[in-house]
């Protein structure tokens, strides 16, 4: 039988992921060429920089600078944009989709963005728009959802979805430090980029939780839909009293469907500190490592767990792509799957679920100066607004000398109460700095 003709790749951004997918496309191409019937032949690659060592050997394969030439080139049949960014990420994938060539892209935050307006533009060029590397890294969780969970109503979306935040989070926990004797050594190890705070703010979960939402509810949501938290702020001592109560602190992204009485949906999407049951297997995933809980009505629950990040294994998630959009090509089949699961025409609107509406128990952490009386006037706001008090702690540690933190774990409390009760407490003369409120999830 005559072999099939290989598909032909290009890759725009050689950097870590590029490289990945270089040393992907180059070491794995005979279990590739052995599941697809052919191979892919990378053929071009272009960056800005053209003088690091990237430690791979390009060949024959063109290396420049000329992206727009990539585009035309009749070679490519799959363009991987992996440059990052908005602006001119977004115009290279629809000058790409222009050209009727098929995109590969890790870019969430363009994604969670114009993620719209390029889809839409792919469908009606009839190419295919691939973006598994986006969320969670190496994990397989957009193509679950698309495909291996698609007889579900999915009725919740969660997990940890940002390497750089656990890592911190965990190493917090770990040694006692503070946050920014943490964050400064996860730059040094290449855990944090020079700049974190898309992690750090919990926007880059944001962005990830926006495309979970669109592929497990067919919910049309930008990201600025989702209440964000990050993780600046937490101390030391919320560590040690989270692990007091029985809990360990991460980052979350959580998404839920609700349904209301008369069937409308309305959706709950947020992102930030959260203390879980430290029996919990999300709680023990440590270090970089992400993982994404998803719960169908069908299935029941099901969790997803690796790397979230990283040269080889966000490379996997783009390759994966890449052997799917090439598979689609030689049957004539591309553009036929709908990128972000759902009909396009199916996505729609959903009320989303005000954070004051949520119904939860609540960690607090009160700087009270040390004087008699000030927990009674905390205690007796909280009881004046109905809260109940689970527990209560008071350590001398952490606090700035005049103040100390006191502890405390709530009884389930509405959040918009919670919020009139804390206002009040703030306006008390008893307290030398914000109080710091981390929610608590029993289940998810
Ligand atoms: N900055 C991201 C993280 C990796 O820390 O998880 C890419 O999504």
């Amino acid at each position: 039988m005559a072999k099939e003709k290989a598909v032909g790749i290009g890759v725009i951004g050689f950097g870590t992921i590029g490289t990945g997918v270089v040393k992907v496309l180059q070491r794995n191409a005979d279990v590739i060429e052995r599941r697809l019937g052919f191979p892919l032949r990378l053929v071009r690659v272009v960056d800005l920089d053209l003088e690091t060592d990237r430690g791979v050997d390009l060949g024959d394969v063109r290396f420049d600078s000329d992206s727009d030439s990539l585009i035309e080139d009749p070679a490519v049949d799959i363009v991987i944009e992996l440059i990052g960014g908005y602006d001119v990420a977004k115009q290279m994938i629809l000058r790409s989709i222009e050209a009727g060539k098929h995109v590969v892209t890790a870019n969430k935050a363009l994604l969670a963005l114009h993620g719209k307006e390029i889809f839409d533009a792919a469908r009606k060029r009839g190419v295919d728009v691939a973006f598994e590397a986006s969320v969670a890294g190496g994990i397989p969780i957009l193509r679950s959802l698309r495909e291996g969970l698609a007889a579900n109503h999915i009725e919740s979306v969660y997990g940890i979805m940002n390497g750089t935040t656990n890592y911190v989070l965990t190493q917090m926990e770990a040694t006692g430090e503070d946050f920014d004797v943490v964050v400064k050594r996860a730059q040094e190890l290449g855990y944090a980029e020079a700049d974190p705070s898309f992690d750090l703010d919990g926007v880059d979960a944001a962005h990830k939780l926006t495309l979970l939402v669109a592929m497990a509810f067919g919910a049309d949501l930008t990201y600025k839909d989702i209440s964000t938290e990050g993780i600046r702020g937490l101390t030391p001592v919320d560590f040690a009293a989270a692990a007091e109560f029985g809990y360990r602190i991460k980052l979350l992204g959580i998404a839920k469907a609700h349904r209301g009485p008369d069937g409308e949906e309305s959706i709950e999407a947020r992102v930030h500190p959260t203390l879980i049951p430290k029996t919990s297997l999300l709680a023990n995933v440590d270090g970089a490592m992400n993982a994404v809980a998803v719960c169908g009505d069908a299935v029941g629950p099901t969790l997803f767990y690796g790397a979230g990040a990283g040269e080889l294994p966000t490379a996997s998630a783009v390759v994966g792509d890449l052997i799917e959009i090439a598979r689609e090509v030689r049957r004539g089949a591309a553009g036929r799957v709908a990128p972000l699961s759902y009909l396009p025409h199916e996505l729609s609107p959903r009320p989303i679920l005000p954070l004051d509406d949520i119904v939860g128990r609540a960690y607090l952490r009160f700087s009270a100066l040390d004087r008699p009386g000030a927990l009674a006037h905390i205690s007796g706001i909280l009881g004046d607004h109905d809260i109940g008090i689970e527990s209560v702690s008071q350590t001398g540690q952490g606090g700035d000398g005049e103040s100390v933190p006191v502890l405390m774990q709530t009884d389930p409390v509405r959040e918009s109460v919670l919020r009139e009760a804390l206002d009040e407490i703030e306006r008390l003369s008893d307290l030398s700095a914000p109080t710091r409120l981390i929610r608590i999830e029993e289940e998810l």
